[in-house]
């Protein structure tokens, strides 16, 4: 069985994912940290992120697994270097390259056949897994999820206006949005969850809800 959470930045689509494996115990696969996982391997490589063809290269080049919740690059452990603010900015132009979006799409359908899983990204409804057995789409407005990150981030140290936060995920979403390769839409089968007044537990336990047929 595969379920699929796609959604904007912010939306808790991450930690709704991640409960939501383990509560039904299932594979948990997050692809943004694979877009990620580029996104650093092209920083490391001192590579400008707006040139395709050689983005494109690296990204053939690379071997991106995980080992239960580390991610891995080449075989190293990155776990906490793709979470950045460097790694996140360049993240929705590197995303934005079809050759990359080709191969990561590739492996996400590989590990897909590995059993049941929980997969969140942008186009794990649309494009990756359209036959999906759950879809949904998971949202909040751009205050709500600006205050979440703003959270996030000073819980690691790190101190921003909510202007800023706001201007950030506001220009992340317009790129993952209107990109030409598989846009971040919701799929015309998903069901749209609006978080910005839902705790994480309460839109786990609509999903599993849903899942288990128990809501219409
Ligand atoms: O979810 P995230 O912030 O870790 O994602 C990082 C970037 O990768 C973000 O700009 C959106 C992009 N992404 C994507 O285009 N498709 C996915 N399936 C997952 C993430």
């Amino acid at each position: 069985m595969i379920i699929t959470i796609d959604g904007p930045a912010g939306s808790g689509k991450s930690t709704v994912a991640r409960l939501l494996a383990q509560r039904l115990n299932v594979g948990f696969l997050d692809t943004g940290a694979m877009y990620r996982a580029v996104a650093l391997a092209v920083l490391n490589a001192a590579t400008d992120e707006n040139d395709r063809s050689a983005v494109a290269q690296i990204a053939r080049g690379l071997t991106i697994s995980f080992d239960k919740d580390r991610l891995l690059l080449n075989k190293q452990d990155v776990t906490s270097e793709v979470r950045t603010p460097e790694v996140t900015a360049i993240s929705s132009i590197i995303a934005s390259n079809p050759i990359v979006r080709e191969r990561l799409v590739e492996l996400q359908r590989d590990i897909g056949k590995l059993g049941s899983m929980v997969t969140e990204g942008r186009d794990q409804g649309t494009v990756v897994f359209p036959d999906a057995e759950h879809k949904f789409f998971v949202k909040a407005d751009l205050e709500a999820r600006a205050r979440r990150r703003q959270r996030e981030l000073a819980y690691k140290g790190v101190v921003q206006s909510i202007r800023v936060v706001m201007d950030q995920l506001r220009q992340r979403d317009e790129r993952d949005e209107t990109r030409e390769h598989a846009p971040m839409i919701p799929a015309k089968n998903a069901i749209v969850v609006d978080t910005s007044d839902l705790s994480i537990a309460q839109v786990v336990e609509m999903l599993i809800d849903r899942i288990q047929g128990r809501k219409p």
